[in-house]
């Protein structure tokens, strides 16, 4: 049902062995690799891969969907040693990092990164990552990292602000060599959280962010839209929009949406 590979990877000068398994069909990757997390002791940095996902979950519990032999689906499960909760947000932009980086690396243009950790290519979406943590008292113990990447797709019906790495490019790509090139980048990019690099990550992250600077439209929680200037996130994560009185306002993920 599975094939497992191993891969010897050479990330940021230390070489690790990543364990691959590749699913023909499941119904979440990210499901999965939970499942199997509660019953066995799951090694650092594994990877899980599928073809097809029947229930791929997307962020604040919407669905992802993702067309069989076009698109790159998969997780891993990154332990982490005495990282304390409180760096929870450091985690996800080393991994937005992480996959901007691959992205730039295979010359997509115009890489950037919405907030929270949506992929951009120019205005369109390209890749989505959704985070799933266990924590253990006041400890971050791993993640279960799931990246859904849009790769040969030509069209996307009814989703006019998706596109994927052929409509940026015009060429096709190999599906395993994107796997890999992506899923390096992000344990690379992990690396620093374990060397406590939180600033340059922030400062990174901050400059990589889609509209930063640039007057947007967004839209509350009540459905009423504002204008306002996107100027970077907390340390806890929560986006800094200056708005037309110039007060800087934080917002949590379910309290704001930018409108395209
Ligand atoms: C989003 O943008 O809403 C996040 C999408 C994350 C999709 C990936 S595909 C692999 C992994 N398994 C899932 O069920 N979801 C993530």
């Amino acid at each position: 049902m599975f094939l497992e590979t191993l891969c010897k990877r050479n990330i940021n000068t230390i070489f690790y062995l990543v364990k691959i398994i590749k699913l023909n069909a499941i119904d979440s990757t990210n499901s999965y690799l939970k499942d199997l997390s509660k019953q066995t002791m799951l090694e650092d940095t594994l990877v899980v891969v599928a073809k097809k996902q029947t229930k791929g979950k997307g962020q604040m519990g919407t669905k992802w969907r993702s067309k069989e032999g076009e698109s790159v689906a998969f997780s891993v499960f990154k332990r982490f040693n005495n990282i304390s909760v409180l760096h929870q947000p450091y985690i996800a932009f080393a991994i937005s990092i992480g996959v901007q980086t691959a992205l730039e690396k295979l010359k997509i243009p115009s890489v950037s990164i919405k907030w929270p950790n949506d992929i951009m290519s120019y205005q369109k979406k390209v890749a989505g990552i959704l985070i799933e943590n266990q924590i253990k008292g006041t400890n971050l113990e791993a993640s279960v990292i799931g990246v859904g990447l849009n790769v040969n797709e030509s069209e996307f019906e009814g989703l006019p602000n998706a596109t994927s790495l052929f409509l940026a490019t015009n060429k096709k790509y190999d599906l395993d060599v994107i796997l890999e090139s992506v899923s390096e980048a992000i344990l690379s990019q992990l690396e620093r959280v374990s060397v406590s690099n939180f600033e340059t990550l922030k400062l990174e992250y901050e400059a990589s962010l889609f509209r930063k600077n640039k007057v947007s439209v967004f839209e509350n929680t009540m459905g009423k839209q504002f204008n306002g200037i996107i100027k970077g996130v907390t340390d806890t994560g929560e986006l800094l929009v200056e708005k037309e009185d110039q007060q800087l306002n934080k917002y949590q993920l379910k309290e704001i949406k930018l409108l395209l």
